[in-house]
């Protein structure tokens, strides 16, 4: 029921006709007698700032952010949070006195998926495959969080070089460590979780992966793809096929929602609404 009170929250980006977002938040919403609605508003290229300002000007409680505007946004805010300043993304935002305080709830809720199917960070050995801005994101996520060695492998070895070189030198240590995709044959000897950060095996191109040689996928004890469409990835099929434990990303989609839904609310959800609603993202996945 919408009324004078009513709290607006909504998610900025282009497309976001696809969204599921609108379910996790409006379904929160009415689980736990919020008065908020959560609506998705399409901004167009050269219109960011405009939409950050006017959001604000209307009073808009929080806002997600999406493709192609997470770094983007980071010009507009008033305040960024640390760990979204060093993974240099912004996917949520908060209204404060005089503008919005930007947020990462992304690779949080990449770690509450993890920590959720009983995947542990810290002494893992963990391939990262990829250098774009989900990769980079998830290195700085798994090194913060005690990862023993992060392989970064990826097609073009500067890009994955440059977030290494970033990585090891804020950290303090030579944690992450770059590889082209055909190198792994010098990673036999141990079993390793893979992080599939790449958009290769999208909807449409399911037949798609990164890397299609099953002795690649012999090395994996756990196979982690952050795609969720389709369900279950050429990466996820290839890593059962050889005994590993594939897993996708829909619950990272749920918690990153559900850890912005906590930052807008000053709440804690909790882990059986949190289960109820990803029970609805799977049926609407079909
Ligand atoms: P995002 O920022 O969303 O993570 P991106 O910046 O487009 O996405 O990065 C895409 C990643 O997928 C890159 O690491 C890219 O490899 P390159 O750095 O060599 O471009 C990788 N990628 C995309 N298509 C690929 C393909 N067909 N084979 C191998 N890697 C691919």
């Amino acid at each position: 029921m919408i009324n004078g009170r009513t709290k607006t929250c909504g998610l900025i980006g282009n497309p976001v006709e696809h969204t599921m977002s609108p379910t996790i938040h409006n379904r929160l919403s009415e689980m736990l007698h919020t008065n908020l609605v959560y609506v998705p508003f399409h901004v167009e290229k050269n219109l960011l700032q405009e939409a950050v300002e006017g959001a604000f000007a209307l009073n808009l409680w929080g806002l997600n952010v999406t493709v192609p505007y997470k770094s983007e946004v980071l010009t507009y805010l008033k305040e960024v949070d640390p760990l979204a300043a060093r993974i240099g993304a912004v996917n949520t935002l908060v209204k404060t006195e005089g503008g919005y305080k930007g947020y990462n709830t992304d690779m949080p809720g990449l770690f509450r998926a993890l920590e959720s199917d009983g995947i542990q960070i810290p002494g893992e050995h963990i391939i990262v495959l990829g250098a774009g801005g989900a990769a980079r994101a998830v290195t700085v996520l798994l090194a913060e969080k005690g990862a023993e060695e992060i392989i970064l492998c990826n097609r073009t070895i500067e890009k994955a070089g440059k977030i290494a070189d970033e990585v090891n030198g804020y950290m303090g240590r030579n944690v992450v460590r770059v590889l082209p995709l055909s190198g792994y044959e010098e990673l036999k000897g141990r079993k390793y979780l893979a992080i599939q950060a790449t958009s290769v095996g999208l909807h449409p191109n399911d037949q798609d992966a990164i890397i299609l040689d099953k002795d690649f996928y012999n090395l994996l004890h756990t196979g982690y793809d952050l795609i969720f469409n389709p369900s279950s990835t050429r990466f996820m099929k290839l890593t059962e096929e050889a005994g590993g434990r594939a897993i996708n990303g829909l619950k990272m989609l749920l918690y990153q929602g559900i850890i912005s839904y906590e930052l807008w609310n000053g709440i804690q959800v909790s882990q059986e609404s949190a289960m109820e609603i990803y029970k609805l993202l799977k049926e609407e996945m079909g």
